[in-house]
């Protein structure tokens, strides 16, 4: 049985550990720094297995040493946006928090995985690479998944089919500068381009990258969480399965895409290994100037860090 960790029992976390429990896909253990607060969680998703039918054991914690042989361990520790916020807004507080949650992760799971979901994305799952200490293969941050998931949901609300039929791919930084690429987005295998016009589709590609504006501005505290924890089920799903899925995710870069030595939202194979392979796509002249702001913003980030 995997062991899985989820640091953070608010809103993401709680909801993950919720997915994962359902799918009884290994033990959880939920931490957080409130008290009572993961074992009163854990308590009321073990009874709610007893009604939906699932025995997965589900231990809500404050103590970092109750996440020893976690397989993968997931954070959603840190603060969320609110209205007015942009994720950049989070830098320092929340780099603090991942300092201290990926040195207790080294310390107690030094063999385990780490997906990291705590905004902003790209630049605190840097801080989580360097304060485990990890090979960066194991270190993973959730990002594509989640704005390809929304971008699929608005083609198919404006084509009126399934969600099931969309396989979209959004690359970049987690924020205002990511990069929907409409030409390697299909709908059963049909390329976008050939069913929707020009304006349609730029219509769509502005909703996505304010997909999380627009529910952080509807809900005005705190932000998006269902369709995040979904996102981060299918990561842990794919690493758990080993099954090699390609999904694009923020992966520590080397060369790849003209970036070095930065977290970047790239596809990815993602597996037992970890990021298994950076998939290269040929993309237009516009996405990757683009691209380059979005990597020069998230490398501005870094430079401010304290590590
Ligand atoms: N260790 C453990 N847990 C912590 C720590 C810490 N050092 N600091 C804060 N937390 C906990 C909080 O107590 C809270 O329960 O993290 C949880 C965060 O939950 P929410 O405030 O509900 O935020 P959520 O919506 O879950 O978002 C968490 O994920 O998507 C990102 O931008 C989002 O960075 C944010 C993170």
């Amino acid at each position: 049985m995997a062991k899985i960790s989820v640091i953070g029992a608010g809103n993401v976390g709680a909801t993950a550990v919720q997915r994962l429990a359902e799918m009884e896909i290994g033990e959880i253990v939920m931490t957080d720094v409130v008290e009572g607060l993961p074992q009163g969680k854990a308590l009321d998703l073990m009874q709610a297995g007893a009604i939906m039918g699932y025995d997965t054991d589900i231990t809500g914690s404050n103590d970092y040493a109750d996440i020893a042989g976690s397989d993968l361990v997931v954070i959603t520790a840190g603060i969320a946006r609110k209205p007015g916020m942009s994720r950049e807004d989070l830098i320092s507080t929340n780099s603090g928090i991942i300092k201290d949650v990926a040195a207790n992760i080294a310390k107690y799971a030094p063999e385990s995985m780490i997906i990291n979901v705590t905004n902003p994305l790209d630049i605190m799952t840097y801080v989580a690479l360097k304060a485990s200490g990890f090979e960066s293969e194991k270190v993973v941050g959730m990002s594509g998944a989640l704005d390809s998931g929304r971008f699929a949901s608005f083609i198919a609300e404006e084509l009126n089919c399934s969600r099931r039929d969309v396989e979209a791919m959004v690359i970049g930084g987690h924020g205002d500068l990511m990069v929907p690429l409409p030409q390697y987005t299909t709908v059963s295998g049909i390329p976008l381009p050939e069913l929707l016009s020009e304006e349609a589709i730029s219509r769509l590609v502005q909703r996505t990258v304010q997909g999380g504006v627009e529910i952080v501005e509807l809900l005005k505290r705190g932000s998006a969480f269902y369709a995040p924890s979904a996102a981060i089920v299918k990561m842990v799903e794919a690493i758990l399965k080993d099954s090699k899925r390609i999904i694009p995710a923020s992966a520590y870069l080397q060369g790849e895409y003209g970036q070095e030595g930065i977290y970047f939202g790239v596809p990815i194979k993602i597996g037992a290994g970890g990021v298994e392979e950076v998939l290269e796509l040929e993309l237009s002249g516009a996405q990757l100037k683009t691209l380059q702001k979005s990597s020069d913003s998230i490398r501005q980030g870094i430079s401010g860090l304290k590590l």
